[in-house]
């Protein structure tokens, strides 16, 4: 593995070995392999956040290695500067580059053209750092996928939704999109992934109905904010609250991939119930993407 840029690119083993080096690194944070020393990496972000950049800048630290933060709209990127120019350049100066951006394109360009290892860490199309720190949190709560129902409920079209199905389809466990016509993973995508992968369901009760993991994200992803209105109204019923947990597995957990808004996708007693799970889940990153990093570069040596 010399890149990590989607979940589709994954094997099952590799994913395997990432979620079980992840969960022995948080053993004993202060033992962590340097196997990042006399490196340099970047973190170049066009989009806000806050747990993908801590936690990276955190875990290349605690391997040993150096990190600088660029914003996109800092350097000559944000003046549209080539992505594949922006590669070269920074592949002769830096060992590795943590990307948030929009296109996916833009972060598998940067792979091709440079010279160095690139980590998605978030595009329109993906989020597979989160989906890895989500099956380290499914592992250490529930022993494993194995078996398991998970369900995503809101917009099946955004990027943490198709790292959930590209993980059901390496994974094989069974995956529910819960979510109403407008945001079901469209078409064009779903002729990409393995039939029979996903269950896709426009009723929030019969979505939820023997699931042991109930998941959501935001419902105004970053990039649609223009569509914030239309989204909130259509998104409504498909609320995680209460009532709806009901209809789920009486011991079923709720994870968020964080930020929350409550009283949006998640009501605060639901979010409040699960608050350690869910900052479980948020400390995770630290620990699956430093168990990526590990296994890049241990193969490049
Ligand atoms: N879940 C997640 O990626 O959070 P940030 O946007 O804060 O990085
Ligand atoms: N789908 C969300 C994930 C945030 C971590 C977004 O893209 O904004």
């Amino acid at each position: 593995m010399k890149h990590l840029l989607s979940i589709e690119e994954l094997t099952r083993e590799q994913i395997e070995k990432i979620v079980d080096l992840a969960i022995l690194l948080k053993k004993d944070r202060k033992a962590s392999p340097q196997v990042l020393a006399g490196q340099q990496w970047a973190l170049i972000f066009t989009k806000s956040s806050t747990r993908t950049r801590v936690s990276f800048e955190v875990g290349i630290r605690e391997l040993g290695g150096q990190v600088m933060f660029l914003s996109g709209a800092d350097i000559q990127l944000g003046r549209g500067e080539p992505i594949k120019d922006t590669a070269r350049v920074l592949s002769r100066m830096i060992h590795g580059a943590v990307i948030r951006t929009f296109a996916q394109q833009d972060v598998v360009d940067f792979a091709k053209y440079g010279t160095i290892p690139t980590i998605n860490a978030l595009t329109d199309d993906e989020h597979p750092c989160q989906i890895l720190a989500d099956l380290q949190t499914i592992k250490e709560r529930l022993g494993g996928w194995e078996g398991k129902r998970i369900c995503f409920l809101g917009d099946g079209d955004c990027n943490v939704a198709r790292s959930w199905i590209w993980a059901s389809a390496r994974l094989g466990f069974e995956l529910v999109i819960g979510a109403p016509k407008a945001f079901q993973p469209q078409e064009t995508f779903m002729s990409g992934v393995p039939a029979g992968t996903v269950r896709v369901v426009d009723d929030p009760v019969e979505a939820v109905k023997g699931c042991d993991v109930l998941y959501t994200d935001v419902w105004v992803s970053m990039g649609k904010e223009a569509e914030s209105a239309d989204r909130i109204e259509t998104l409504r019923p498909w609320q995680i609250n209460d009532t709806l947990l009901k209809q789920a597995k009486p011991d079923a957990i709720v994870m968020h991939c964080l930020p929350a808004y409550r009283g949006k996708e998640i009501t605060d007693e639901v979010m409040e119930a699960n608050a350690d799970i869910i900052f479980d889940e948020a400390e995770n990153r630290l620990h699956a993407q430093k168990a990526v990093i590990v296994e890049i570069v241990q193969q490049a040596s």
